[in-house]
């Protein structure tokens, strides 16, 4: 096998001032293919690129390193294996404190990651079929994920919090061969029957032909013979236990990961092996300034984009120790965090907005029992941080020593699109500010028109391609074009409001289209109203966000039942199911905060629900709900008001 050598310059693609992310931003603005190129050049590749990039906005589509070939485990860990095999690579922290940790080192991780490739590859699985991991937050999930890119297929984590039907839908869309479970996972005090969740999806999931179960909480499971096998049992009975990475071509698909839009139906963003490695990389090193003998810890779960670029890849590209943490932030008590962050002397810490508040909530005292000494810097995703939370984690976490990263990105973007470099970029609460190299935002007005200058407001547009962009949404191209690059011909539409402030700096307003933020988890108003009509009671719902304390934002959902049902069961007993029915189908973490039981819906003369009036009642501001003339029956919306009082009485 003939490998190219990673350039050795390649300390020089780190940014250490102002200076060099002026110089490296302008760099990559002027001649994108050498900056990335250069960057690229750091990485291992079987085979260099014929071509950096290949693009067009108009007619959808985005090529990095054209003819390049590679595979992203040989980044990962064969890389390391050379100068520091003993280095640790993942440290894993229970949900019981009282458990032992698990610590691999780099060389330990590589031996399991290809040792499980050979059992998924004795189990029939080949280059681009499809696995599903539903997992807890464990070693094994990193090894599985990882086993799946050395072998060549395409990973899709679902987050284990989703429903048996969320999880067949996906593994439908995805038409997976192999399924990786548990038998259980320990959440808090509650231990969760993964196996029987996997179990009632895969009886509508006729592509899944084996289930591979890890032991993990030592719950009772059935065993389906011949579909159904021990992780364990897997690994003792193998004959060959090393694995020579499958080379990929950078264009590659490396994994789907479903995500919510504004119809119900979850959309598979589908990211490639080369853009997506360079970047994710390049990102991490650079906002974190991570520095060789930092450990860093970032909260999120491996179902999330979070976890798939910021727990693995990211951080394993980098050579990195990463810390995966199986628990919640309140249990066994609120202290939680801050005992981990002590126990392994975290230095970067990168955690999501509803943690910080819902931590904040809590009083300072658990912090202060903790010695936080070690944090160097602070990171924020996943929504919009407010002021009081981002002063209360920079004071109270961080003693006012740390800078806090506020990284704006999505699952599409694949990697941190705007934020400070850690350091490096002044920061202000509640900005996060400028955009990294090779990252061109512009604000566009109503009418699709560039706002050029400073101290201007509109929809967030990316107008030139970065290496780990969404290529596309899995088996529904048409969707991809439409939803991202539709809106505004030539540009990537990113959902978002976002205000670039007199001084250049961005500012994230939140979501302008029908995708509410709830917790930092994305949903879609559309499948929330999906599950909602299940009930058979029900005849038609409305969703709409709100701003919650906490979450970010909570679910309010406006429900017409018919009028039988209301009669027969109490408001309280329909509430019930529909939480239920909701749960039943997307998961718990859809569960509509508010239900209003009403007779109609504010909708125009054409049938459109008037979102705009129900967020407005939502939020308790009845005050100026703008013109309802156009309305098919202005009463309605009296009605409505009316009900809605007895959620704002508090
Ligand atoms: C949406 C993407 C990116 C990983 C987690 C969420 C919101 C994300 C920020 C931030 C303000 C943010 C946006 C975005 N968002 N980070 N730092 N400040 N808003 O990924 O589920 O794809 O959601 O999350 O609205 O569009 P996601």
């Amino acid at each position: 096998m003939r490998v190219s050598s990673p350039n050795k310059h390649h300390k020089t693609m780190r940014i250490r001032s102002l200076e060099d992310y002026t110089a490296a931003y302008r760099k990559s603005v002027d001649e994108p293919e050498r900056f990335w190129a250069d960057i690229a050049d750091t990485f291992i590749w079987n085979q260099k690129w014929d071509k950096v990039l290949d693009w067009n906005f108009e007619d959808y589509y985005a090529k990095w390193f054209i003819g390049a070939k590679t595979n992203i485990t040989t980044n990962c860990l064969d890389r390391h294996l050379l100068s520091q095999p003993e280095k640790t690579a993942i440290i894993w922290e229970p949900n019981d404190p009282n458990e032992p940790e698990i610590r691999l080192s780099y060389r330990q991780l590589y031996e399991k990651v290809c040792a499980f490739s050979n059992v998924l590859k004795k189990h029939g699985v080949k280059k681009g079929d499809r696995v599903v991991l539903y997992m807890p937050m464990v070693p094994e999930l990193a090894i599985g994920v990882l086993a799946c890119a050395r072998i060549g297929a395409i990973h899709s984590v679902v987050f284990a919090g989703f429903s048996a039907s969320a999880l067949s839908d996906r593994i439908n869309d995805a038409q997976a061969t192999v399924v990786l479970s548990s038998d259980g996972n320990f959440r808090g005090t509650k231990d969760i029957a993964v196996k029987a969740i996997v179990d009632e999806a895969l009886q509508s999931c006729p592509s899944i032909q084996k289930q591979i179960v890890l032991k993990r909480t030592g719950a009772k499971v059935e065993m389906q013979q011949g579909r159904d096998f021990w992780w364990h049992q897997e690994l003792e009975n193998l004959t060959q236990t090393d694995c020579e990475a499958e080379i990929m071509d950078s264009e590659d698909p490396l994994f789907i990961l479903y995500t919510s839009g504004s119809t119900g139906k979850p959309k598979g963003v589908v990211h490639h092996i080369g853009g997506y490695m360079v970047y994710t990389k390049y990102s991490f090193e650079n906002v974190f300034q991570y520095n060789e003998g930092d450990i860093y810890w970032c909260t999120a779960d491996i179902g999330w984009i979070t976890g798939h670029s910021y727990i693995v890849y990211g951080p394993l590209l980098a050579g990195a120790t990463t810390v995966m943490f199986e628990g919640v932030p309140t249990f066994p008590d609120a202290g939680r965090f801050w005992q981990v962050v002590e126990k392994y002397k975290i230095s970067l810490f990168y955690t999501a907005p509803t943690a910080i508040r819902a931590l904040q909530a809590q009083g300072d005292a658990w912090v202060k029992k903790h010695d936080l000494s070690s944090l160097r810097v602070l990171g924020s995703v996943g929504e919009p941080i407010n002021e009081e939370a981002w002063q209360w984690y920079y004071q109270n976490v961080g003693k006012n020593n740390c800078p806090i990263v506020d990284t704006w990105w999505q699952t599409e973007t694949g990697g941190i699109m705007i934020s400070p470099l850690a350091g490096i970029t002044p920061t202000k609460p509640t900005y996060a500010t400028l955009p990294l190299p090779g990252v061109q935002p512009v604000l566009l007005d109503g009418e699709g028109k560039e706002l050029k200058g400073n101290g201007v407001e509109g929809n967030l547009c990316i107008k030139f391609p970065w290496p780990s962009m969404i290529r596309t949404t899995y088996g529904d191209h048409e969707r991809c074009q439409q939803t991202y690059f539709g809106m505004y011909k030539g540009y990537y539409f990113t959902g978002d409001g976002c205000r670039r402030d007199p001084d250049g700096y961005y500012r994230i307003l939140g979501r302008v289209d029908d995708v509410i933020n709830v917790s930092g988890h994305r949903m879609g108003t559309a499948e929330v109203e999906d599950a909602i009509n299940q009930h058979p009671a029900v005849v038609e719902s409305a969703v709409v966000g709100y701003p919650h304390e906490i979450k970010g934002q909570g679910i309010y959902a406006f429900v017409i039942c018919d009028g039988e049902a209301v009669a027969q069961s109490s408001i309280e007993q329909l509430r019930k199911e529909i939480l239920q029915t909701v749960t039943q189908h997307i998961g718990a973490i859809a569960k509509p905060d508010k239900i209003q039981i009403v007779t109609g819906l504010p909708k125009t003369r054409s049938g459109k629900i008037m979102r705009r009036i129900l967020r407005k009642i939502a939020e308790g501001d009845t005050s100026n709900l703008g013109d309802t003339t156009t309305l098919l029956d202005p009463a309605v919306v009296d009605e409505i008001k009316e009900g809605a009082k007895e959620f704002h009485t508090a």
